[in-house]
């Protein structure tokens, strides 16, 4: 039976990941983890995106979300894995 995947990437570029992805990544593995949603996400890392002046960006099942900081994530990450849960 096909099994719809969640995933989110999360750009590794040098902008992105000075700006704040590189604490993104843990606060994304941690958020998969508390909501026991971490065998259900494809979390990877990705290349530069191509947005560098209004990063830190992640794509989340292909929709760019720019600008994220820390305080905001889990709730976006809230709206836009609401499906999954
Ligand atoms: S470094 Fe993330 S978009 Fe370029």
């Amino acid at each position: 039976m096909p099994e719809s995947r969640f995933e989110i990437q999360i750009c590794l570029g040098s902008s992105c990941f000075s700006r704040g992805n590189k604490n993104l990544v843990k606060i994304i593995q941690e958020y998969l983890k508390k909501n026991h949603i971490d065998d259900k996400v494809v979390f990877k890392g990705s290349r530069c995106m191509g947005y560098c002046s209004e990063g830190p960006n992640l794509v989340i099942n292909g929709k760019i979300i720019k600008g994220i900081n820390a305080a905001e994530a889990e709730a976006i990450l809230d709206r836009e894995l609401q499906n999954i849960k």
